[in-house]
């Protein structure tokens, strides 16, 4: 999923707990319903004693619960600033014996993207609370080899027993007091060697994927006694990589007569037959896998049969998600991990894997017989052709880690995608008349990454730029929107803008999907179509981008070259030498963006200006927020004022005042008084309301973009990196406290690359970001070296990063 590498200085935002913080007010905080998670979920585990309790994974979106009518509700909403990487999930239990409880294995990253250790999250409320209990490792939510699992089990003999499978080395853990604390177990000495690229020096993908999975085997115990016999999994190629205890833990073996060619990525337990079903691929997932292989274990016999559903020129993917009908002993199914063409597959079996039948099957070639009909109904954007291939409709899905039967309702099953969660209630129709429905089910589940947000005075209230989907018009703020930004479709749009006198004029920018055109798009509808900029020089992507007052002039700091200006949608000229000069800050001019010039303003120690926005009603009223504070000008930044309390700031925005014709409402994601949250100052930041509460912490700060309603007092828009987008009203009254008064600098020192625009406009940019360029995208494989070979008659080709396609 939508990989926004958080700086390492994030370890230093910690939360000082006796701070004298602003008032608090109560707000009202809901998603923008996207509808369709709009990332990768490498997990969903229903609980098999407890009817209806099923929980979902995501890796950078935190975790969610099943509700009875098909929807999710999140759980971990709570992480703030100081808590952002538990919204990566590397691994899930839900408790056979005690079923309210859940653990979560939590964490981001276990190089140097994530400072932090991770935690298991111990729940004994189906997630509604967790405590924690603090690792001495770090754990890897959004790590390559997220979809193996799961890595965390609990004992069904004697719940109190739980084993957790490290990455990076770290080995095989062990709790008996219910996950509070953990112990190494030093008898499991086999902690994988696989990583995807030993040559990554950022660590991500050189990093050992570690044990994978852990499964017990509860019919070789009884009740009250800790289970003996224990299957592990571990990421290694070519070498034992499936083990087993049977003396519960304390001695370990290689299973024997295993074939360990491939990595095993799922270990399945069929009770009722006493087999182990494994599902095998040559990578660790998500993104790559071009073999793989599925097998199944006979405990009793000891003997392994190759299962595997396909094979020669079919067999060009390896396999993911593995699911058992408990009610049906010998009802199996398993997916591709990833057959990027002509679509995605899914397998069933009800003979314990000796006979298959497909989702899909070719005809005459090119024609596809569809043993399915698909609706997206929740999230209509997402389809029917989300991957457009000149074969017409693909839609089963990519990167199925995660596929599941209901084990109380036969006809009930889900399963994860790189897009979304699918899954249908009338499954057993696939073994009568080989046709079941597949459901967009992902509602509740915002898992996307926000890149921008703006809020015009008129037109639809919101417009997003999003990581991986794209972007949207937010016609409604709780209907999933019928199309993402098409016409150009780029996978991430990096910004979004509009004109502040003329706000139907939109110009958004792409991330580099060359396929797609010129990398700045202007719409004059308000976002319901769009054509290129071609001022714009190919392969010139991503940045910020501003738009001037009357929409004639783009201003656009580009990622890849810099600034750049363009008018109307002439060449965009070479702004470097403005650039060059860059430690202080800039204008856009109010004649035609033809010269930049730097004021004298300053603000303070600031080395990393956040956000400039413009009051839109007054000539040269100016906000800078940076890593020292939040700084306000009056006269085009040639004086700065630092709001005093304000020692940190990030995403700023100005919405409707709450007196008419008073000034603007000013919201901050800022460290006030010691304390990082999200506030509001309705008089120019002499006082502050803290408007987020424990319940909604909206993960990293500086990772988070803020626009406020221009129209309704008091809204806001919070855009994450991993839960999509909040909105925010005005629930309670404010209690009344002051923040000392703002005390007047005016200095003469020079500001770093900040970019300024016109003080007359309402647009805005910023040229310095927090985060790097995405190592990993979710809509597939960035560094993939996927399958290039086709069925016969056809050719691939190898569209873009994210999928080949046969021609
Ligand atoms: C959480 O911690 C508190 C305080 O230590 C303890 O009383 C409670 O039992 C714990 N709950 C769980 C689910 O571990
Ligand atoms: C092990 O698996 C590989 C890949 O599926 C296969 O080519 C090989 O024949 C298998 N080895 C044995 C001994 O079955
Ligand atoms: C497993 O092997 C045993 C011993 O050969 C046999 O009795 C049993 O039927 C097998 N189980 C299945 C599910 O085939
Ligand atoms: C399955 O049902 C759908 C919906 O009725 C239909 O469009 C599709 O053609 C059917 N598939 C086959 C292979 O008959
Ligand atoms: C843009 O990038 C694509 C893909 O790397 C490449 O094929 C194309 O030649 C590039 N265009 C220019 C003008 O550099
Ligand atoms: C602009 O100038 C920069 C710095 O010299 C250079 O890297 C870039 O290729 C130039 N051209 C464009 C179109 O940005
Ligand atoms: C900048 O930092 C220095 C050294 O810590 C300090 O003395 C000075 O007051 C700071 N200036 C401002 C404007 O905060």
């Amino acid at each position: 999923m939508f990989n926004s590498k958080i700086i390492a200085a994030l370890a230093a935002l910690a939360v000082s707990p006796i701070a004298q913080a602003a008032s608090a007010q109560s707000y009202a905080w809901n998603n923008v319903k996207i509808g369709g998670g709009g990332g990768f979920v490498p997990g969903i585990v229903f609980n098999p004693s407890e009817k209806g309790v099923a929980y979902a994974r995501t890796d950078i979106g935190g975790a969610y619960k099943l509700n009875s009518d098909d929807s999710w509700t999140p759980l971990l909403d709570f992480a703030d600033n100081s808590r952002w990487n538990y919204w990566g999930v590397d691994a899930l239990a839900t408790d056979p014996v005690q079923t309210n409880r859940l653990y979560l294995a939590t964490g981001a990253y276990t190089n140097s993207f994530d400072p932090n250790n991770g935690q298991i999250l111990i729940s004994t409320d189906y997630g509604k609370t967790f405590n924690v209990s603090k690792l001495s490792f770090k754990v890897g939510g959004n790590m390559p080899g997220r979809g193996m699992g799961e890595r965390l089990a609990i004992d069904p003999n004697s719940n109190g027993i739980l084993f957790f499978g490290a990455r990076s080395g770290n080995g095989l853990w062990k709790s008996t007091d219910f996950g509070v604390t953990w112990t190494k177990v030093s008898s499991f000495t086999n902690t994988g060697t696989y990583v995807p690229d030993p040559t990554d020096t950022s660590g991500y993908n050189s990093d050992i994927i570690g044990i994978s999975w852990v499964t017990f085997d509860q019919t070789s115990g009884t009740s009250g006694k800790a289970t003996p016999r224990i299957f592990v999994g571990v990421a290694s190629l070519g070498a034992n990589n499936v083990f087993v205890s049977n003396d519960a833990g304390s001695t370990w073996s290689a299973v024997a007569g295993q074939n360990n060619t491939f990595i095993p990525h799922k270990g399945v337990l069929s009770p009722a037959e006493k087999t182990l079903y494994v599902s095998y691929s040559n990578g660790a997932g998500p993104y790559d896998g071009t073999l793989g292989s599925l097998y199944k274990y006979n405990i009793t016999s000891g003997v392994w049969t190759d299962i595997t559903p396909v094979s020669g020129s079919d067999l060009y993917f390896g396999f993911g998600g593995v699911a058992v009908d408990l009610q049906k002993p010998g009802t199996i199914m398993v997916a591709a991990l990833n057959s990027w063409w002509p679509d995605g597959q899914i397998f069933r079996s009800t003979d314990s894997g000796t006979t298959w039948s497909p989702l899909w099957a070719w005809g005459d070639y090119p024609e596809i017989f569809k043993y399915y009909s698909y609706s997206d109904s929740n999230a209509p954007w997402i389809g029917p052709n989300y991957v457009d291939t000149t074969l017409g409709d693909t839609q089963i899905g990519w990167m199925m880690e995660a596929l599941v039967i209901d084990p109380f309702d036969s006809n009930h099953w889900l399963y994860g995608t790189g897009e979304t969660v699918y899954g249908g209630h009338d499954l057993l129709t696939w073994d009568t008349v080989h046709n079941v429905t597949i459901q967009s089910l992902a509602n509740g589940i915002e898992e996307t990454s926000i890149q921008g947000l703006i809020s015009p005075p008129s037109g639809p209230s919101l417009l997003s730029a999003v990581g991986d989907v794209g972007g949207f018009v937010h016609n409604s703020l709780t209907t999933a929107p019928s199309t993402e930004f098409t016409n150009p479709t780029w996978s991430t749009t990096a910004n979004i803008d509009f004109a502040g006198n003329q706000p139907s004029n939109i110009v958004r920018i792409g991330t580099g999907d060359s396929s797609q055109g010129k990398q700045v798009a202007i719409s004059t509808d308000y976002g319901v179509t769009w054509s290129q900029d071609y001022g714009a020089a190919d392969n010139v992507t991503g940045g910020k981008v501003a738009f001037s007052a009357n929409g004639d002039t783009v201003l656009w700091n580009s990622a890849s070259n810099g600034p750049l200006v363009s008018q109307y949608t002439n060449a965009f000229l070479n702004n470097s030498i403005f650039y060059g000069a860059a430690t202080s800050k800039f204008y856009l001019s109010t004649n035609g963006a033809q010269t930049f010039a730097a004021t004298a303003g300053s603000l303070g120690n600031s080395t990393a200006p956040f956000k400039v926005i413009v009051n839109p009603g007054v000539t040269g009223d100016v906000w800078v927020s940076t890593d020292v504070g939040l700084f306000h000008s009056i006269n085009s930044g040639t004086t700065f004022t630092a709001i005093s309390g304000v020692t940190q700031a990030w995403a700023i925005a100005l919405g409707a005042p709450a007196k008419t014709g008073g000034y603007p409402a000013l919201f901050a994601a800022a460290n006030i008084g010691g304390v990082v949250g999200y506030y509001r100052s309705d008089d120019t930041g002499a006082t502050w309301v803290q408007i987020n509460d424990a319940a909604h912490g909206f993960g990293s700060a500086s990772s988070n973009v803020l626009t406020a309603d221009p129209r309704i007092y008091g809204r806001v828009y919070i855009g994450t990196n991993g839960r999509g987008i909040f909105y925010g009203d005005i629930s309670g009254s404010a209690t009344s406290t002051t923040v000392t008064p703002t005390s007047t600098t005016s200095t003469t020192a020079k500001t770093t690359s900040t970019t300024s625009t016109t003080p007359t406009t309402t647009s805005k940019t910023t040229t310095t970001t927090k985060s790097s360029t995405p190592t990993t995208t979710s809509n597939g494989g960035s560094g993939w070296t996927g399958p290039t070979a086709c069925a016969s008659g056809s050719t691939c080709q190898v569209s873009n990063p994210f999928y080949s396609q046969c021609i």
